[in-house]
């Protein structure tokens, strides 16, 4: 049973494949809320929430950010040996579009996210989830393009991005507001599925 109807979600475009989605050394499948403590062990960790869009101070708050429908819906978790060590985020999205053609732009392309447990850092496990991730999206989703986006400061973050081969596409001076209250610089990276 899709993970969405289990848990009385929202439908989303992870309803689409059959899971979970094995890789060499990992399993990927939708996130739920059993998953709270798991990714809670490295959510908590000063050094992951850093580049990250939230950082929850307490389990509660990320229980509270866990728990909404429209996040677990486009979240999975990567899964090594029985144990969560990392998350992904799949949102489809809308291409851009002239007015006449929109209809043809609806849910064509995803924006992609990971977060790894650090202590599982260096072994190649987030490239490996995300070339899955990507692979769902080209082959199971159909879809056209992939598309992330990090500080520029993140280099971790974008040179996993270069190693699967994703192009950078946009570096902007000073846009994103991080939580210290400066403003950095951001990269955006993407991919065609006939590149792939
Ligand atoms: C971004 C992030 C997932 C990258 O993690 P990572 O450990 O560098 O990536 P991988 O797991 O793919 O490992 C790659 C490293 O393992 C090495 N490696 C070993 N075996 C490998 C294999 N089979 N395949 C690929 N790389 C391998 C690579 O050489 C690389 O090492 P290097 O960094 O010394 O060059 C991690 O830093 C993270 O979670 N950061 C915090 C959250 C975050 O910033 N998310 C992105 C927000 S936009």
């Amino acid at each position: 049973m899709p993970a969405n109807h289990q848990h009385g979600l929202m439908s989303s475009p992870l309803d689409a494949i059959t899971w979970p989605v094995r890789t060499d050394r990992l399993m990927l499948r939708p996130a739920t809320r059993e998953d709270l403590e798991a990714t809670w062990q490295f959510r908590r960790l000063d050094g992951v929430g850093r580049w990250l869009t939230r950082a929850p101070a307490t389990l509660e708050q990320h229980r509270a950010q866990l728990e909404d429908g429209a996040r677990l819906a486009k979240t999975l978790v990567v899964v090594l040996d029985g144990e969560v060590i990392g998350e992904l985020m799949l949102q489809v999205e809308d291409a851009w579009s002239q007015a006449e053609v929109a209809g043809r732009a609806r849910d064509v392309q995803a924006e992609l996210g990971w977060v790894l447990h650090p202590d599982r850092a260096g072994h190649g496990y987030a490239t490996e989830a995300v070339r899955g991730l990507i692979d769902l999206c080209f082959v199971e989703l159909g879809l056209r393009r992939v598309t992330a986006q990090c500080f520029a400061d993140n280099v971790s973050s974008w040179r996993l991005m270069e190693r699967l081969g994703m192009r950078r596409e946009s570096y902007t001076v000073r846009d994103s507001l991080h939580r210290s209250g400066e403003w950095f610089d951001g990269v955006g990276y993407a991919l065609l599925a006939e590149e792939w």
